[in-house]
């Protein structure tokens, strides 16, 4: 096992994917292997996250393996939520595999919960540890973006548009549920590019009686149709369309987006921020500059310490919703 401050040059890594999978999971996979050939490092793939760690259930990662995966969602190594590995005998197996397999560190690419598994490695076991923020939700300190907030994002987007087609025709009411766990980002992202009426978010509070008020209003003015977004963390879809409809009368459909929110193929900016970021992690790996994670903001590579995730957790600008709230009236 490598020392603290890895007094031997790291030869042999472990990579794994961990918590929720986001679009472009697979570009970063691509990248941490293509990268690392070029610094002569050994990539070893973990099947389901800290899971397989726990488990040992490694595989190699020659080139190959990552041959035409840049465009496919999900992730090739697995994922999985893995309670055990936040009790130390849960991390203390996954080290006792690493030994016995010769690991010298562990790039984590994931959600804030993996990167806190990517802290513990470092800071409790002293196990080189680089991360890469992966999560939809994109609520990560240390980097504008995570790996699959874009794709979410236009999947989102592409089935408001649709739902806005059968709204107008019907003359209706739509309330779209959209992930983001306990934040608004995917939310407020999507209502404003899909024209949202309405965008519920966790991080401001709203009154749904004054929100079906102004329906009402709008509708007696001869506005007939309408989209309302919810972030799944400031209520439930099908919860607001009975209120809406209850306070306006009019016929009020919710739709549940859920996991297709998580598939496809990623976007080009996913793939290209996963690209960036899972190189730049092995480069971090090779320079020995262990216990942080790579972000990119104002379009450059940064690196921050792990616990930038969750000490500088990124919170939503309300400027964007104060311009949805305006553009909507
Ligand atoms: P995400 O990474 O998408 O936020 P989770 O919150 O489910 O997803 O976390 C993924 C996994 O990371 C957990 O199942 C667990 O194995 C590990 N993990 C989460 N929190 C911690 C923690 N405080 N310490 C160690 N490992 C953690
Ligand atoms: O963190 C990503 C996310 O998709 C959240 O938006 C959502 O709340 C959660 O994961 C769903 O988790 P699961 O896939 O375990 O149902």
């Amino acid at each position: 096992m490598s020392p603290r401050r890895a007094k031997h040059a790291i030869k042999r890594i472990a990579l794994l994917t961990s918590g929720g999978d986001g679009p472009g999971m697979n570009a970063a996979i691509r990248a941490v292997v293509r990268r690392a050939i070029h610094h002569q490092i050994e990539v070893v793939g973990v099947c389901h996250g800290f899971r397989g760690l726990m488990a040992g259930d490694f595989i190699p990662l020659p080139a190959t393996a990552v041959s035409g995966i840049i465009n496919r969602g999900g992730t090739i190594l697995f994922t999985a939520r893995s309670p055990e590995f936040k009790a130390e005998a849960g991390q203390k197996k996954a080290i006792d595999q690493m030994q016995k397999a010769k690991i010298d560190g562990v790039i984590v690419v994931g959600g804030d919960g993996s990167l806190h598994g990517a802290h513990e490695l470092w800071h409790t076991w002293e196990i080189p540890t680089v991360g890469v923020p992966g999560s939809i939700d994109n609520d990560l300190g240390g980097t504008d973006n995570s790996i699959g907030f874009d794709t979410a994002v236009n999947t989102a987007l592409d089935a408001i548009d649709k739902i806005r087609d059968t709204a107008v025709s019907h003359d209706r009411i739509f309330v779209v549920e959209v992930m983001g766990r306990t934040v608004g980002f995917i939310a407020l992202q999507v209502g404003l590019a899909g024209g949202a009426e309405a965008i519920l978010i966790p991080e401001i509070p709203y009154e749904i009686s004054k929100i079906g008020t102004a329906i009402k209003r709008g509708r007696e003015r001869g506005k007939e149709s309408y989209i309302i977004v919810v972030a799944e963390g400031a209520g439930r879809g099908i919860a607001v369309a009975a209120d809406i409809e209850a306070i306006t009368g009019a016929e009020t459909r919710a739709t549940v987006l859920g996991h297709v929110q998580r598939g496809g193929a990623p976007t080009a900016a996913d793939r290209v921020l996963a690209t960036r970021l899972g190189a730049a992690a092995v480069d971090l790996m090779a320079e020995g500059r262990f216990g942080n994670m790579v972000g990119i903001q104002a379009d450059k590579v940064i690196v921050t310490p792990l616990e930038t995730v969750w000490t500088q957790k990124k919170t939503v600008d309300t400027s964007l919703y104060d311009l949805a709230l305006v553009l909507a009236t």
